[in-house]
């Protein structure tokens, strides 16, 4: 087989045969096929698209590209979660602890944030001692004693993917539906999954910018997981705003606390109740629940105590430090709150995530690049969100740093200016939107 024809087949709008998409990851995975060849081949991807079948082999092919987790210690179906990715999405800490209280026991593989979208492992590593890093050999005795894992994703879970996805950021192939649901449920199948509940965010914050194409990106991923046997249902959840309180690695842990001790936001509780029902019901520990009554189920156990038990035992089997008075240990504290005010009287029609979330990584809550350190005090806290009434002058948000940050007067100087520009205002009442979209099953 040559790749040249391959690329010229997809070039010419063909679909690729089995044999052709696994000689192409097979090229990917052992280095035998040139980037610029890898790039002609993804960028013809983008342009021509590819069939339910293409995705799919491709899905499996990169799924089999490195090490396969095999989570037969689980007891149960083995269901995992993924979030397209958003800004202050804080989702993964609640519904893991949430869904072990119905006997839902997990092992989640977790990637770093890059970009303005945060990366859950640096989340849960804002916690003063806290063990990312989990030898794999250890996961069974973890799950065995508190039902839970995490850990960061090692190099060896679907390779493919990681070539694939470092040289689609250098070359304008990140955004294209077949390579993104192939992409991510690669890595939910090498990991083990067997049931996925996905999060397919949409709006200014992320990958899809409008309900239409999110839908897409969710039918994909949804054909694909069925045609792999694995049972997927996804939620489109808003994310045209910042979700919650809060972005940032510590301050969103801290408001994963708030949440467990019954004063979360509205929005976090809905999402983290709508998720976790999904995943409860599809690894079959709904006992006769289903529907409302199983969402309406998780929202009592999220603030009643009952999930917070669990996230006690979570973050103490890992590591991770606990107050006497309960609350956890953050490696860095927030600190030196800067007040943004509102410039203006009426409503809240829009905040931007994606410009906010430029603000986060500008203070440090994030990476622009994959080796650049995190300032987990840094981040952002929104008191108000759209649809509230604010007088000029009334605080709309505030931001900090860590004790050591580098963001200097002139950093915090832009911060501001982003910040004030994710606002926009109405003289008109504005509805709120729902957090939940739609659910596809
Ligand atoms: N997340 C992934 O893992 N892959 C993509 O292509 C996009 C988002």
């Amino acid at each position: 087989m040559n790749i040249v024809d391959v690329i010229l087949d997809k070039r010419y709008g063909r679909e690729l045969s089995d044999e052709q998409i696994q000689f192409f990851i097979d090229g990917v995975t052992d280095k035998s096929i040139p980037d610029y060849q890898i790039s002609a081949l993804l960028m013809a991807i983008v342009l021509n698209g590819m069939s339910e079948r293409e995705m799919t082999t491709m899905t499996l092919a990169m799924a089999a590209s490195g090490q396969q987790n095999d989570l037969s210690y689980v007891d149960g179906i083995p269901v995992d979660k993924h979030s397209t990715g958003g800004v202050g999405d804080k989702i993964t800490p609640l519904v893991m602890p949430l869904c072990a209280t119905f006997g839902v026991q997990s092992v989640k593989l977790s990637g770093r944030g890059l970009g303005f979208t945060g990366g859950t492992v640096d989340k849960f590593e804002s916690i003063d001692g806290f063990q990312i890093e989990v030898p794999q050999e250890k996961f069974p005795e973890l799950v065995k004693a508190t039902g839970m894992v995490i850990s960061g994703q090692t190099p060896d879970l679907a390779p493919a993917d990681k070539v694939l996805y470092a040289l689609r950021d250098v070359t304008g192939t990140v955004d294209s539906i077949p390579l993104i649901a192939s992409s991510i449920m690669s890595k939910k199948i090498a990991g083990g999954a067997k049931a996925i509940v996905l999060d397919v965010t949409c709006g200014s914050g992320a990958f899809m910018k409008t309900p239409e194409r999110a839908r897409e990106l969710a039918e994909a991923m949804i054909k694909i997981g069925n045609l792999a046997g694995r049972k997927t249902i996804a939620v489109i959840t808003d994310m045209d705003q910042p979700l919650g309180r809060t972005c940032g690695n510590a301050l969103e842990m801290m408001e994963v606390f708030e949440t467990l001790i019954g004063k979360g936001a509205p929005d976090v509780v809905e999402v983290a109740s709508v998720i976790a029902a999904n995943m409860v019901e599809l690894a079959g520990k709904n006992g006769d629940l289903t529907g409302d009554a199983l969402v309406e189920e998780c929202k009592k156990r999220l603030v009643n105590g009952e999930a917070l038990e669990k996230y006690y035992e979570l973050i103490i089997a890992q590591g991770g430090q606990v107050m006497p008075n309960g609350a956890p240990v953050y490696k860095v504290k927030p600190f030196e709150e800067i007040r943004v005010t509102s410039p203006e009287t009426g409503y809240i029609s829009g905040i931007k995530a994606d410009v906010v979330g430029h603000a986060s990584v500008m203070l440090g809550a994030g990476r622009v690049t994959k080796e650049d350190n995190i300032d987990y005090g840094a981040g952002i806290s929104f008191y108000r969100k759209v649809g509230d009434y604010v007088r000029r002058g009334d605080v709309l948000c505030s931001f900090s740093r860590g004790e050591n940050s580098d963001a200097d007067e002139g950093v915090l100087y832009d911060v501001m200016e982003y910040i004030l520009d994710a606002y926009s205002f109405s003289t008109e009442p504005v509805e709120k939107k729902p957090s939940i979209i739609d659910i596809i099953r």
